[in-house]
């Protein structure tokens, strides 16, 4: 039976790269250093001119698979209208490294050396979940570089009780069991948690059917890494450490969204992040949607962020 979920995989895959290749990216892997290397989709080096001044925007995704299955929708609708550069963070997809550090302030680094290889002087950056983390880190890094933000669905301002209330909700008692499934009944476990019910209640092919079929598969490119991403997700946890949630306030203008439904991380976080990052932050709440409002109501998502993004502050 395997070879058919594979092939499965394989096939959503391949339409994948399609997706990117028609957006006008390309995959490339970029040494940002002697220890890591980056895999990304990025604009043809060979295909830019001068004239074509777009803005550039740094797309970050979440714990799963890899970064095409995150941003796919994003990667096509913002082409046309900007720069778009979509990496794998470290230890996830393609990108690997063999320094010791396991942090999302690594990974923030990591991301701010491949814009520097890429000579991307100034960008807009957008995180989903952890790419959230990471996003806020680098704003926070370089706010010389780093224009706009856009943080989604990421409880960058979670806290000891958000993490016990979590596991509650999911019913386990490790947050790896809900980030790095490795059983089908956990990985349906995440997904009843990350995917609003309206959405999964589709009779869609791809949701009914083939995300029990393919969930081998699925576990396998979870736990690519395992290791490295238990001690990415420890990183955090220890971040949330206390009760208090110190997080400094960013300079930039930032934009917030967030599902009404998430289930990771519930809409108050959103309204406390809001308080947290400044006054130059707007927040905008997706109906119906859960942790990935980006996928499950893309064409909504996509239009707040252009508007963010190409909105005069
Ligand atoms: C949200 O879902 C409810 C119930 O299915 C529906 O009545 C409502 O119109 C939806 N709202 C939006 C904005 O999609
Ligand atoms: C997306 O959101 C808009 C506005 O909230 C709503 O009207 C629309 O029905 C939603 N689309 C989907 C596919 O849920």
């Amino acid at each position: 039976m395997a070879p058919s979920f594979l092939s499965f995989v394989s096939l959503y895959g391949i339409y994948l790269r399609r997706c990117f290749a028609t957006s006008g990216l390309t995959s490339q892997f970029i040494d940002i250093d002697d220890h890591t290397t980056i895999h990304l989709w990025a604009p043809n080096p060979d295909h830019q001119t001068p004239q074509q001044q777009k803005p550039s925007l740094l797309l970050l995704h979440g714990f799963g698979p890899s970064a095409m299955w995150q941003w796919r929708r994003q990667a096509q609708f913002f082409s046309p209208h900007f720069h778009v550069y979509v990496p794998d963070l470290v230890f996830f997809g393609d990108s690997t490294t063999k320094s010791k550090e396991r942090s999302e302030v690594f990974q923030a680094v990591s991301m701010g050396k491949l814009m520097e290889k890429l000579q991307v002087k100034k960008y807009h950056v957008m995180g989903t979940s952890y790419g959230g983390f990471v996003a806020y880190h680098m704003a926070k890094l370089w706010p010389e570089k780093v224009e706009k933000v856009v943080i989604a669905s990421s409880g960058v301002n979670m806290r000891k009780a958000d993490n016990m209330e979590l596991l509650q909700r999911a019913n386990v008692e490790n947050v790896e069991e809900i980030m790095l499934p490795e059983t089908a009944t956990q990985l349906r476990t995440l997904t009843r948690l990350a995917i609003s019910r309206r959405f999964t209640m589709v009779p869609d092919f791809f949701w009914k059917d083939v995300i029990n079929l393919i969930s081998c598969k699925m576990q396998q490119l979870y736990s690519e890494n395992r290791n490295e991403k238990l001690q990415l997700l420890k990183g955090i946890t220890l971040l949330a450490g206390d009760d208090s949630c110190k997080l400094p306030p960013l300079q930039q203008d930032v934009l917030i969204v967030w599902g009404d439904k998430d289930q990771i991380f519930p809409l108050k976080m959103a309204y406390e992040l809001k308080e947290l990052t400044g006054k130059k932050t707007r927040l905008e709440i997706i109906q119906n949607t859960s942790h990935v409002p980006q996928i499950e109501n893309s064409t909504r998502f996509n239009n707040i962020v252009k508007n963010f993004l190409c909105g005069s502050s």
